[in-house]
């Protein structure tokens, strides 16, 4: 196998300060899981931010040989580093308008030259380790123009792209004054990957309307080389989360919780503060669920669990406000002296709460407004042990597509969010069991190493063909 250098903005790591200085435990996270058997192996290395502004030399030269022993390397960046490329032009120019949240979208120049410098930062730190024959794997909408800057330096090498988040139909995408260097910057790859063939279907329309290159199929020809563009929904490590959901640590959390709360049905939600994410309509969608069936009353509650994120940008600031409010007004209606409707927590779980909420849940809401794949709702499928439970979907994730046996919402639409929360609580065993074994089935199929040998085959594919072409 190639030697291969993973490349993503964040590491997949938590850093905690001991008394000698910092020391990085890798992460529990999809994308870390599936791709630990490539980077752990070898001279392979994951190359990202370490998570903190690091200034001083001793420091970033212990950073960087701690994270060596977990064969990862840091891009340092500073706090302007921050505010332009990853605050600015990723969070406050790509996220939104690749999420189809146009009103959020800012068209900043100096934001644009900081994201153009630090690319130019994570090109630089991948050419130091990079050789003629590996293998490069760069990962999401923060290095969208790493493939190219890497590619006029070293015009044979492997490439890859994979895209997390949705790709934006060319309406939306020619809104975007630097879109054309955009499409260049990702056209610098050999293979590039999306969730779902509509966001490869988006790409491939941009490439057309906004470039001379020719394409037929999926395969668009750059300047004579070959590039291939693919679907390839992301999956998860299936049998790590039917196993968590087995494991007696878990199951005591989920006693625990239960005394705490008694017997009552329990509908979950979990998300990172994100507009994107549908918060706010689910929680008016649970409001009028409970004003139009007060039988449910102190029946069922909603254990609601927000994961802090981007609060520096400001619209992620104010939509903490109104998810604050929106509960507030909820249980402040609803509650009686034994029934809280929801049970709001603004923070991250470990592995193990996260699974005793799955196995704990009746019903899981999973209802975006727009996302590129959605991974909670393929780990509370699997957490289904007993191929009970039920899975509300937004058709606006990537998983809707793999995931037709859940019942699937249109976000936006109210009356039906909110029918689909008595539907979910009535649904029968039988039916429960049927729809769940489709859809535990699919996900241990296509789970995440599937996906990791599926790119990367791809991409040895591309290359191969290349080199016949010549
Ligand atoms: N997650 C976690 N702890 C929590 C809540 C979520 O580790 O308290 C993880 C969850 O297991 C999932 C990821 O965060 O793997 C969220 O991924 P998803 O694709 O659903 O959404 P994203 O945040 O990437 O938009
Ligand atoms: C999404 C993006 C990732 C990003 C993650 C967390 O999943 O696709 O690229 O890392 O959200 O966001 P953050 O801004 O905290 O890295």
């Amino acid at each position: 196998m190639p030697r291969t250098i993973i490349v993503s903005n964040r590491l997949p790591l938590r850093a905690e300060l001991h008394e000698n200085g910092y020391q990085f435990k890798a992460s529990e996270g999809g994308l870390a899981t599936g791709l630990g058997s490539i980077y752990r192996e070898g001279d392979n290395v994951w190359l990202g931010w370490p998570g903190k502004e690091f200034k001083d030399n001793q420091e970033q030269k212990q950073v960087r040989k701690e994270l060596a022993k977990a064969n990862m390397a840091p891009v340092f960046l500073n706090q302007d580093d921050l505010d332009g490329y990853y605050l600015g032009f990723s969070n406050q120019t790509l996220w939104p308008a690749f999420h189809y949240f146009v009103q959020y979208i800012t068209y900043n120049e100096e934001q644009w030259e900081a994201y153009v410098r630090v690319n130019q930062k994570f090109a630089d730190a991948i050419l130091e380790l990079a050789d003629p024959n590996c293998r490069i794997w760069i990962h999401d909408y923060q290095l969208m123009l790493v493939p190219k800057m890497l590619r006029d330096k070293m015009p044979e090498a492997s490439i890859g792209y994979f895209q997390h988040i949705p790709f934006p139909s060319y309406e939306v995408f020619r809104m975007l004054p630097w879109r054309k260097e955009l499409l260049e910057g990702v056209l610098g790859s050999d293979f590039l990957g999306f969730h779902t063939y509509d966001d490869m279907r988006h790409f491939l329309s941009c490439v057309h309307r906004l470039t001379d290159y020719e394409y037929r199929s999926n395969t668009i020809s750059v300047n004579g080389r070959h590039v291939e563009a693919d679907a390839l929904p992301m999956g998860i490590d299936y049998a790590k989360y039917a196993e968590q959901a087995r494991d007696p640590e878990t199951l005591a959390i989920v006693d625990k919780y239960r005394k705490a709360i008694g017997n009552q049905r329990v509908i979950l939600s979990v998300d990172r503060l994100d507009y994107s994410k549908g918060i706010p309509d689910r929680l008016t969608a649970f409001r009028k669920f409970l004003e139009q069936n007060p039988a449910y009353h102190g029946k069922v509650s909603l254990i609601l669990i927000v994961v802090p994120s981007r609060h520096r940008v400001p619209s992620y600031g104010r939509l903490k406000d109104d998810v604050d409010e929106l509960v507030g007004k909820i249980n402040g209606y609803f509650s009686d002296m034994n029934w809280q409707p929801i049970h709001y927590f603004y923070r991250s779980f470990s592995l193990p709460e996260l699974s005793a909420f799955y196995v704990m849940s009746d019903v899981a809401m999973i209802t975006p407004i727009r996302d590129g794949m959605n991974l909670v709702c393929k780990e509370y499928i699997a957490s289904r042990t007993q191929r009970d439970g039920v899975l509300i979907l937004s058709e606006m994730a990537g998983s809707a597509k793999e995931l037709s046996e859940s019942i699937l919402v249109n976000p936006n639409d109210q009356k039906t969010l909110t029918q689909s929360i008595g539907q979910a609580l009535e649904l029968s065993k039988e039916e429960m069991g049927r729809r769940m074994a489709i859809m535990q089935e699919t996900l241990q199929n296509y789970n995440i190493f599937h996906w990791v040998n599926f790119f990367t085959e791809n991409l040895d594919r591309v290359k191969a063909e290349q080199a016949k072409m010549h």
